[in-house]
């Protein structure tokens, strides 16, 4: 039997409160409606259902409760003139490969909605996707966002959810989800620091008691790695390479330290002066040294989040290290680098590109009342 049965069991006229009959626990009318309006809350949850997005600049990902995550696909829409032709892994594998009359547009660049008309059409088709015809009443969402967003932008996110058909939305900070999504203490009074590594930006946080101590957000993630490889191919090889191509190199010989085995691999691209298609072999060696500038920015964010550390919660730093989560965090050698720059202990999160989905899948696991009007 139901808990609210065991109070308002045989809810028939003569077993009000106030009957004869009455030896029930409800004593008064309002209480009564009170308990009533309860139990339709309970009803109605059943047929909905919670679901969390992590809403990246490179990568959108779709967390189910009680089931993980089902969707993940690239953050990008495929437009022909004002209509949507593809949106996600199809419309990524696009870019650079357009006909002329079709552009493949990221809506979220650097962390913040470059587009949110476009942003609105992508958050809109995966939330249908996800969701298909899974129950009669919409989801309730959680949403994580880059943490620089203004106002205005939270408000957009929102309204695109609900025009997706969200019965409930909430929205929570990237770091705090990333931060739960690799089970960080993050309720405990002890402090923990977050570095998430996403394609546009990199947001570093320190965390206590549930709430962001400091956070810094720097315009600089893997999406600058892949423009400086692009740069470096041209200016030292002479040789035109695209997005694509550019994030291969990063993710196939990228690295942020020096490796046991350097590697090696051939890029093929278009000669500037010839224009003619060409083969080059790059070096993780030099590729690493086209990288530096952007890991430095990286880093002094790191080291400026440190700096403005309450010392109450600097040991607990200092014991406990930084985690990092985040596509960039599979950069090789970036633990190195960090424990290098900043003599703290690094962990590389397990799944760093799911962190963040993790973390609304768990918060919506652990809380109940996420929903709840404040
Ligand atoms: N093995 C890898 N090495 C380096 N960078 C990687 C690797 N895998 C993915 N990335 C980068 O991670 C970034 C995407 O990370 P993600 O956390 O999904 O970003 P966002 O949260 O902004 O959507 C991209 O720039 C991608 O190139
Ligand atoms: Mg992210």
């Amino acid at each position: 039997m139901a808990a609210w049965q065991q109070t308002v069991h045989s809810p028939e006229k003569e077993d009000w409160p106030g009957s004869q009959k009455g030896t029930h626990p409800v004593t008064s009318i309002p209480q009564y409606i009170f308990h009533m309006i309860q139990i339709f809350k309970k009803i109605a949850r059943l047929f909905s259902y919670d679901i969390g997005i992590d809403l990246g600049t490179a990568n959108t990902l779709v967390y189910i409760k009680d089931q993980g995550i089902v969707l993940r696909e690239p953050s990008v829409v495929a437009m022909k003139g004002d209509k949507v032709k593809a949106v996600g892994e199809e419309a990524k594998r696009m870019v650079g490969r357009t006909p002329g009359s079709v552009v493949a547009i990221r809506p979220l660049k650097e962390g913040v909605i470059a587009d949110f008309e476009v942003a609105h059409n992508m958050l809109r088709y995966f939330i249908k996707r996800a969701c298909q015809s899974r129950s009669i009443r919409g989801p309730r969402i959680l949403i994580a966002h880059p943490s620089g967003i203004t106002e205005v932008e939270r408000h957009a996110i929102e309204e695109s959810a609900y025009e997706a058909g969200a019965i409930k939305v909430q929205l929570i900070e990237e770091p705090m989800a990333a931060a739960i999504g690799v089970g960080l203490p993050v309720t405990e009074p002890v402090g923990s620091m977050i570095v998430d590594i996403g394609g546009g930006t990199t947001e570093v946080a320190i965390i206590s008691l549930s709430g962001i101590v400091y956070s810094q957000s720097e315009k600089c993630g893997g999406d600058a790695l892949d423009e400086t490889i692009t740069r470096h191919m041209l200016a030292a090889h002479n040789l035109l390479v695209g997005p694509r191509t550019a994030e291969d190199i990063k993710i196939r010989v990228g690295s942020a330290h020096p490796l046991q085995q350097e590697l090696q691999m051939e890029v093929k691209g278009r000669d500037r002066g010839t224009g003619l298609p060409k083969t080059v072999t790059v070096r993780s060696e030099e590729i690493r040294e086209a990288l530096q500038d952007k890991l430095d920015v990286i880093v002094s964010a790191i080291r400026q989040t440190l700096d403005h550390c309450p010392p109450e919660l600097a040991s607990d730093l200092y014991d406990r290290g930084i985690t990092v989560a985040g596509g960039g965090a599979l950069l090789r050698g970036l633990s190195d680098l960090l424990h290098e720059q900043t003599g703290l202990p690094i962990m590389i999160s397990e799944d760093p590109l799911s962190a963040v989905a993790e973390g609304t899948g768990k918060y919506l696991q652990e809380n109940d009342d996420v929903f709840e009007e404040e």
